[in-house]
C-alpha cells in the first residue's frame, strides 16, 4: 500500500479536489492506509452516519451494536421507549460492554470488573464502591459516552460531532427522494428480519459510488439478468431516466425509467394507491415514472428499489434494499444489507418482496456476486505499486444541462448513465478530507 507524509497527503487531497472538478478521480483513494486514516479523522468523525432502523429495536430493551467509523456504538430502546446511543465501552477501563450484535437487555454489565449500566448509558452499579473509592467516585460522572442521534422516517443516524448541523440540514432536499424508499403507505416501512452481514475485500467508497446511480454497469455486470428474463419490464431501456443529486452535499440517486413499465408497477395495487396519498404531488409525478431507483446518502448508506421476477419472464416484484458500507481498513469493509418492506402490506407481498431481494442482493444474491467480483478486483488494483499516479475519468455528462421539466429538487440531468452524481459524491468527500466542512 502507498503511504505518504502528512504534508504530501494534504497536497494530494488538494490535487484530488482539483481533479474532481475537472472530471478525474485517483485510483489510490480506493486502497490506501493514509487515505483511510484521513477518512476516519475528518469524515467519519463529523458526518451524520446511519446506525439502525427503528423497526430493528421495536421493544423496550431491544438493542443493536453498530459502528460509526472505528467507533462501536450500542443503539438501545430504553424502558420509556426512547432510543439512546452510547459508545460500547466501559468507562472504567475501556472494555467492550456488549459483545452481541443484537438482543434485548435492560442493563449492560462489564465482564472485566463488573461495572453495570442501564441501557440508556447511566452508570448504576460499581462493585466495591464504598470500600474502594471512599466517596471519591460519583456514578453520575461516569456514564457511558453518549452519541448524538436523530432520525428521519425510521432511519436512526448518529454523529460524533456535537457541533455539526442538524440531520435535517444534512439530508436537505435528498429527503424528497428518500421518501420513495421509506414512505410506503401510512405506516412507513420496516426491516424484514436482521441484516445480511459480511466482510469483503472492497473499499467502501466503490459501493457508495456504484449505488449513487451507476446505470452504466447494469447491462454489462448484470447482463445475465436480462438474458434470463429477470427484468422483463426493462427491456433495453436501462440507460433511460435521470441522475439526481443534491449539489455540495454528496447525496445522489439514479432514477431508471422504462416507457412500457406501468406507474408504481410491481407494488400491490392497493399499496400503490395508499402511497400516492402519502407522497406529495411532485413526488407522485416523479415516482410514477421510476422503475429502478438506486441512491446513496453520503457517506456510506445506500438504497435500491427495483422490480425483480421471482420466475423468469413473469412480472417483477418490487423490493427495497438498504445497505451500509462500514470501512474496517484500507480496501476492506463490512457490509450490512437489509430488505425493507411496507409495514402495512400483506404478508404475501412482504414475503414475495423478500424473495426478490434475496435472489438479487444480500450475501448470496446474484447481483451481489456480480458486483463484488468487480469491486474486489478494483480494490486490488488500487493497491498495486503503479497506481499512485493513475486517475480514472469522471467526465461523463459534464456538459449535461438540468432537465427543465423534472419537478423534483436538486441537480437533475438526463440520461441516467452519467458521472454527475459521482463528481458530487467525491466533491463532498474531498471537502471532508480537506477539513473544510
Ligand atoms: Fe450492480
Amino acid at each position: 500500500m502507498t503511504t505518504a507524509e502528512p504534508s504530501d497527503l494534504a497536497d494530494w487531497v488538494q490535487r484530488t479536489r482539483q481533479g474532481i472538478a475537472e472530471g478525474r478521480f485517483p485510483a489510490r483513494a480506493f486502497n490506501d492506509q493514509s487515505v483511510y486514516d484521513l477518512e476516519q479523522k475528518h469524515l467519519f468523525s463529523r458526518a451524520w452516519c446511519f446506525l439502525a432502523h427503528e423497526s430493528e429495536i421495536p421493544s423496550a430493551g431491544d438493542y443493536v451494536t453498530r459502528f460509526i467509523g472505528n467507533n462501536n456504538i450500542i443503539v438501545a430502546r430504553g424502558e420509556d421507549g426512547t432510543i439512546h446511543a452510547n459508545l460500547n465501552m466501559c468507562r472504567h477501563r475501556g472494555n467492550v460492554m456488549c459483545k452481541s450484535e443484537m438482543g434485548n437487555s435492560s442493563h449492560f454489565r462489564c465482564s472485566f470488573h463488573g461495572w453495570t449500566y442501564k441501557n440508556t448509558g447511566q452508570l448504576i452499579g460499581v462493585p466495591y464502591m464504598k470500600e474502594g473509592y471512599e466517596g471519591r467516585l460519583k456514578r453520575k460522572d461516569w456514564a457511558m459516552v453518549p452519541v448524538r442521534i436523530d432520525s428521519y422516517e425510521g432511519l436512526i443516524f448518529g454523529t460524533l460531532d456535537p457541533e455539526s448541523e442538524s440531520l435535517g440540514e444534512y439530508l436537505g432536499d435528498f429527503r424528497f427522494y428518500l421518501d420513495l424508499y421509506l414512505k410506503h403507505g401510512e405506516q412507513g416501512c420496516e426491516v424484514h428480519g436482521p441484516p445480511d452481514h459480511w466482510l469483503a475485500n472492497t473499499d467502501w467508497k466503490i459501493c457508495a459510488e456504484n449505488f449513487a446511480g451507476d446505470g452504466y454497469h447494469t447491462p454489462v455486470a448484470h447482463q445475465w439478468g436480462f438474458h434470463l428474463g429477470y427484468f422483463p419490464s426493462s427491456g433495453s431501456t436501462h440507460s433511460q431516466g435521470w441522475a439526481a443529486s443534491v449539489p455540495g452535499r454528496g447525496h445522489g440517486v439514479g432514477l431508471g425509467h422504462s416507457p412500457n413499465f406501468p406507474p408504481f408497477g410491481g407494488f400491490p395495487p392497493e399499496l400503490a394507491e395508499e402511497m400516492k396519498t402519502v407522497f406529495s404531488a411532485e413526488q407522485t409525478e416523479v415516482f410514477s415514472k421510476v422503475r429502478t431507483a438506486v441512491g446513496t446518502v453520503f457517506p456510506n448508506l445506500s438504497f435500491l428499489m427495483q422490480p425483480f421476477s421471482l420466475v423468469p419472464g413473469e412480472p417483477g416484484v418490487r423490493f427495497v434494499t438498504m445497505r451500509l458500507y462500514h470501512p474496517v481498513g484500507p480496501g476492506r469493509m463490512e457490509m450490512y444489507s437489509w430488505c425493507l418492506v411496507p409495514k402495512g402490506a400483506s404478508k404475501e407481498y412482504k414475503d414475495a418482496a423478500y424473495r426478490a431481494y434475496t435472489l438479487a442482493f444480500g450475501q448470496a444474491g446474484t447481483f451481489e456476486q456480480d458486483d463484488f467480483e468487480n469491486w474486489a478486483k478494483v480494490t486490488r488494483s488500487a493497491a498495486s505499486t503503479m497506481v499512485a499516479d493513475v486517475d480514472f475519468p469522471y467526465s461523463m455528462g459534464m456538459d449535461s444541462d438540468p432537465d427543465p421539466n423534472f419537478v423534483g429538487p436538486g441537480h437533475v440531468v438526463t440520461p441516467y448513465v452519467n458521472d454527475t452524481n459521482f463528481r458530487n459524491l467525491w466533491s463532498r468527500w474531498g471537502d471532508y478530507l480537506a477539513n473544510e466542512v
